[in-house]
């Protein structure tokens, strides 16, 4: 029987490391969703279309040439034939990112193609053989795949959280880092929280907090949830 795991979470929660860890350990497909809002926010800056422009980023989305791999051990994000995983991190892409995501046009293209890998990789013949597949984001328990085996929203203190996305981006959590990234990530998880819930757990979603834990731990802790 194929699983399906969700994992929901703010910026700063682990959840790509997790997700990703947790896919490769059951050996199952990963799905980061993130990198798709991300990927559609280069394409559309790539196009040089004024974000404020409604129509023309859900036009400019729908027409995204996307190849996104689902193997978690081998990273594959393309647009247009361009590599863009290095890119997709850089804050020219994190600060205009929420501005993409709160598109609703936008949201459906997207939210139909995760639906579609998602079901692509609960039949035989896909990367993980129809084993099931660990999809992660913002509204993967609540919208995209609600009826998901496994629910998991990943939290962790707003400390924790800001000093992890430091040391991702500037390789330390002192003081001038965490100042540094605070703005970035605050306001995006404020902007983002306008079109979707996922600061609090919805029904029969399991709350995982990674505030004291470290990768291995919170792996466990999601793994536990993954074998009740
Ligand atoms: O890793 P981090 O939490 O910083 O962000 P991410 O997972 O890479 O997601 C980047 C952005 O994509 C978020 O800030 C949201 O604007 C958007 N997003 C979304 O709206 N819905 C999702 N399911 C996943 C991401």
């Amino acid at each position: 029987q194929p699983v399906v795991v969700a994992i929901d979470g703010p910026s700063g929660s682990g959840k790509s490391s997790v997700s990703r860890e947790v896919a490769r350990r059951l050996g199952l497909a990963y799905l980061d969703t993130g990198a798709m809002y991300r990927a559609a926010t280069w394409w559309c800056l790539r196009s040089e279309i004024d974000l404020a422009d409604t129509a023309a980023v859900a036009a400019a989305v729908r027409a995204m040439p996307l190849d996104q791999g689902v193997d978690p051990s081998v990273e594959k994000l393309e647009v247009d034939g361009a590599d863009v995983r290095a890119d997709i991190r850089e804050t020219w892409i994190s600060e205009k990112v929420s501005a993409v995501a709160t598109n609703l046009d936008v949201r459906a293209e997207l939210r139909r193609l995760q639906r579609e890998a998602i079901a692509g990789q609960t039949v035989p013949d896909s990367f993980s053989e129809g084993r099931g597949i660990v999809a992660e984001g913002r509204d993967i328990t609540t919208v995209v795949a609600p009826d998901a085996d496994v629910r998991v929203l990943l939290t962790a203190s707003e400390e924790a959280r800001l000093a992890r996305r430091a040391r991702e981006l500037h390789g330390a959590a002192d003081a001038a880092a965490v100042d540094a990234t605070r703005d970035q990530v605050l306001r995006r998880d404020r902007d983002d929280s306008t079109v979707v819930e996922f600061q609090v757990a919805a029904d029969g979603v399991v709350t995982v907090d990674s505030s004291d834990l470290d990768l291995e731990q919170t792996v466990d802790a999601v793994l536990d949830v993954v074998a009740r």
